[in-house]
């Protein structure tokens, strides 16, 4: 593979994505300016416009993420580039590790003892059963489906929703808008995990938020916009929603002012549920890079028509 070309566009750990690549690829070059010599493939995490303007021989982009809404509304990338996204590499158990930390919050009300202690309220709640605490996991892709089994896995039922339909070991598996209406009828905890389409932006809306059990908790670990932000606030402020765990906002950073910040029902994280590990991911591109060369398929390539 020597005398390969990679475009690097990322802002985020850009020294070690080079070091990483370049012990990956030791014979490949790697720039980082839009004035590179024309590559053979692109690194990509939101790429600024004008990135793919001058590359014309792109034999594909790789995003350096999960998501790939902020890629595909570049209007520069031609229609013919497969994108290959990276897949799990370290995040799917990062995914795991937030959700269950809701759940197991929200079923063994920590934040109803933490403001009893505000208070010196010394009072305990009646114990619950798993059985009758059903989750909800929107999303049973790479990161869904272990999601939704590591919930499983602790003996609470969890209900998964998908496109198309999918099996996975321990999880009511469900599909359109039936089987979504079923699930938010459950869910005492809503795990998003939806990519941001066409079709799933603006899906948490009034109207669904409102078909989950009263009191429920709502875990947006995948894009702000698949939830309108206006109409969750409204769900909580009435205390239809017990709480929101967000890691994501339809404006990132979280704009400053903005009433999710102090919201005694928000928990606030900073886009950080699942981080992109630079070995690992590293590794993987240069794997695929490699049966790309050699003409074999490679998983993860997005369907930009459907929109993941
Ligand atoms: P994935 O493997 O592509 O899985 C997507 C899942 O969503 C699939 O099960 C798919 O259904 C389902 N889906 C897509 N459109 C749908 C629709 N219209 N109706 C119902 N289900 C639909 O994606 P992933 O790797 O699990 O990642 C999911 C998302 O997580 C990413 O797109 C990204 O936005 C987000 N993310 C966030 C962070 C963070 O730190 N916050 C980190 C990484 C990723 P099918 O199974 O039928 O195709
Ligand atoms: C992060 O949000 C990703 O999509 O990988």
């Amino acid at each position: 593979m020597s005398g390969l070309h990679l475009l690097l566009h990322t802002t985020e750990q850009p020294e070690q994505w080079v070091a990483a690549l370049q012990k990956e690829l030791p014979q490949a070059r790697i720039h980082r300016a839009s004035d590179a010599p024309q590559c053979d493939y692109a690194l990509v995490w939101q790429p600024p416009a004008g990135l793919f303007g001058g590359q014309p021989a792109l034999k594909a982009v790789f995003s350096l993420g999960a998501g790939v809404d902020s890629l595909l509304t570049s209007d520069e990338l031609p229609e013919a580039v497969p994108v290959v996204r990276v897949e799990d590499s370290g995040m799917a158990s990062q995914m795991a590790e937030y959700a269950l930390y809701a759940v197991l919050d929200a079923f063994r009300e920590f934040r109803c003892y933490a403001r009893q202690q505000r208070s010196h309220q010394w009072s305990a709640r009646p114990p619950r059963e798993r059985a009758d605490f059903a989750v909800g996991v929107l999303g049973l892709g790479v990161l869904g489906s272990y999601t939704a089994q590591a919930i499983g896995a602790l003996g609470f039922p969890v209900y998964g929703w998908s496109r198309t339909p999918r099996r996975v070991t321990g999880v009511t598996c469900l599909h359109g808008s039936s089987g979504l209406a079923e699930v938010l009828a459950s869910a005492r905890v809503l795990v998003v995990l939806l990519p941001l389409t066409v079709q799933t932006r603006g899906l948490l809306d009034a109207r669904r938020l409102a078909r989950l059990p009263h009191g429920a908790v709502l875990v947006n670990l995948a894009r702000g916009a698949l939830v309108a932000e206006a109409d969750l606030l409204r769900a909580l402020n009435e205390g239809r929603l017990a709480h929101a765990f967000l890691d994501v906002f339809s404006t990132e950073p979280l704009p400053p002012g903005h009433p999710f910040w102090d919201h005694p029902g928000i928990t606030v994280t900073p886009h950080v549920a699942a981080q992109t590990t630079v070995a690992p991911a590293a590794r993987q591109i240069a794997e695929k890079i490699a049966k790309l060369e050699r003409g074999e398929p490679v998983t993860g390539v997005v369907d930009r028509r459907r929109g993941y």
